[in-house]
């Protein structure tokens, strides 16, 4: 599938392209969506998915009582808890990180804004053993529940055909990721327009916005659009200046003092959402590699306009302060201090104008599916 990469001038021309050529999408995904990539050893059943959504609902697999999955990834709130900046755990401890969205990360090939996990399967059993979030010891108590609360029992035999002793770990992260998968949206103003080739579905403006987004803004190098599906994500990692601008006389220091932790035992997942600095050094607490230091995962952009405040630290509040950031190369405006050595090259100033600046938000804004804003209202 090819990629539209930016180019300088507005590129009108290659949407009547796109249009032209009468592109849809597969049959049974939402517009702008490709098929949900499945697991082999993990295919989706409505047994399985049933209790995936009851154990994303629970909120006993924390150690208060009080905190689900849902708690920080609220259907209400596209999958979020907008509008907290940082997320709130058990006991109203908070993390260092913005709660990303679960809607569309079946799309994602690794998880977290540091992508530390590799699926969702493997992503589920993080949450309920942290500290600051879940704050269970160890996995023992789910464990307990889930083999004797007479609905799970129900639920196990159903979904995977076992009870008791035979019911583990691995049972409850595969039915919380087949539920997970389920919650795909598409199918917003952008995609009836772009894919569906409705000209009316969008705005003029947005549409003005989307040249931005494709030319002078340069936003689709790493937010990417294909030609007949959009995941707004190239899913790797990049500095862009969030958070680490400010840090950066400190890079050298942190950086040696968390190797050298992570050589002697400490766990990546606690250290990160933890410490707000520790949490700033980014994809180099995964990879120990210097050129990945405060580079995040390129988020993607659907519902955005649902989900403030932004950016993996949550500093920006509107889809506006996002843009104002791009548009000065990497740091805000007002900023003290420049732009730290490790910043992407994709990242540089974009000189637009206030209308152009407006027209982007206004893209950005269309971007919103109407079953997720529909349930936001309810
Ligand atoms: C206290 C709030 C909180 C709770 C509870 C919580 N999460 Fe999260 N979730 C977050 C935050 C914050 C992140 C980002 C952390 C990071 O990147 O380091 C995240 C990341 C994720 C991601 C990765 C998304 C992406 O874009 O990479 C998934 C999937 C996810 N959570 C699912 C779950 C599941 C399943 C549970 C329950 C087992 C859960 N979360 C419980 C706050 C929470
Ligand atoms: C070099 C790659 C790159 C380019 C170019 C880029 N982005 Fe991003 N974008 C990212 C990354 C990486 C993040 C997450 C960064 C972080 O949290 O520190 C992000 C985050 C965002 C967010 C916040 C998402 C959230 O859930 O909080 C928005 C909105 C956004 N970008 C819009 C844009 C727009 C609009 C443009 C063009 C003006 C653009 N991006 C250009 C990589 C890029």
């Amino acid at each position: 599938m090819r990629r539209i990469g930016w180019t300088k001038n507005a590129s009108t021309a290659l949407i009547a392209m796109a249009l032209g050529a009468g592109i849809g999408s597969a049959a049974a995904e939402p517009l702008g969506l490709p098929p949900v990539p499945i697991p082999s050893d993990n295919p989706q059943t409505p047994e399985k998915i049933a209790l995936g959504d009851k154990l994303f609902h629970d909120q006993r697999f924390s150690i208060d009582g009080t905190v689900s999955c849902a708690t920080c990834h609220d259907g209400a709130k596209a999958f979020t808890d907008s509008p907290l900046k940082t997320s709130q755990g058990h006991n109203k401890l908070t993390g260092t990180r913005n709660a990303p969205t679960v809607l569309n990360a079946a799309y994602f090939t690794s998880m977290f804004w540091d992508g530390r996990s590799s699926s969702l399967e493997d992503q589920s059993q993080f949450p309920m053993v942290n500290p600051v979030e879940m704050g269970l010891t160890d996995h023992a108590p789910v464990l307990k529940i889930v083999r004797e609360d007479p609905a799970y029992v129900e639920g196990f035999k159903k979904a995977f055909g076992k009870s008791g002793k035979d019911v583990s770990l691995e049972e409850v992260k595969k039915a919380i990721a087949a539920f997970e998968r389920t919650v795909i949206s598409g199918d917003s103003p952008f995609d009836r327009w772009y894919f569906g080739g409705d000209a009316n579905a969008m705005s003029a403006q947005a549409k003005r916005g989307f040249d931005v987004f494709i030319g002078q803004g340069r936003c689709v190098s790493c937010h990417v659009v294909e030609q007949t599906q959009a995941l707004f994500t190239d899913n790797k990692f990049h500095n862009i200046g969030v958070g680490i601008n400010r840090i950066q006389s400190d890079i050298p220091k942190l950086a040696g003092e968390f190797l050298k932790a992570k050589s002697a035992g400490a766990d990546v997942d606690k250290a990160v959402l933890a410490d707000p600095k520790t949490s700033d050094l980014g994809r180099f607490a995964v990879t120990n590699a210097f050129d990945e230091i405060g580079g995040f995962k390129t988020s993607t952009l659907r519902n955005i306009a649902l989900t403030a405040p932004y950016m993996h630290d949550g500093s920006l509040k509107t889809l506006k302060d996002v843009v104002k950031h791009y548009n000065e190369g990497g740091k805000s405006p007002g900023d003290p201090f420049p732009v730290n050595p490790y910043l992407s090259g994709g990242i540089r100033p974009l000189d637009l104008t206030d209308r152009q600046i407006d027209d982007l938000v206004s893209f950005l804004e269309a971007l919103t599916s109407p079953s997720i804003a529909a349930a936001q209202k309810k």
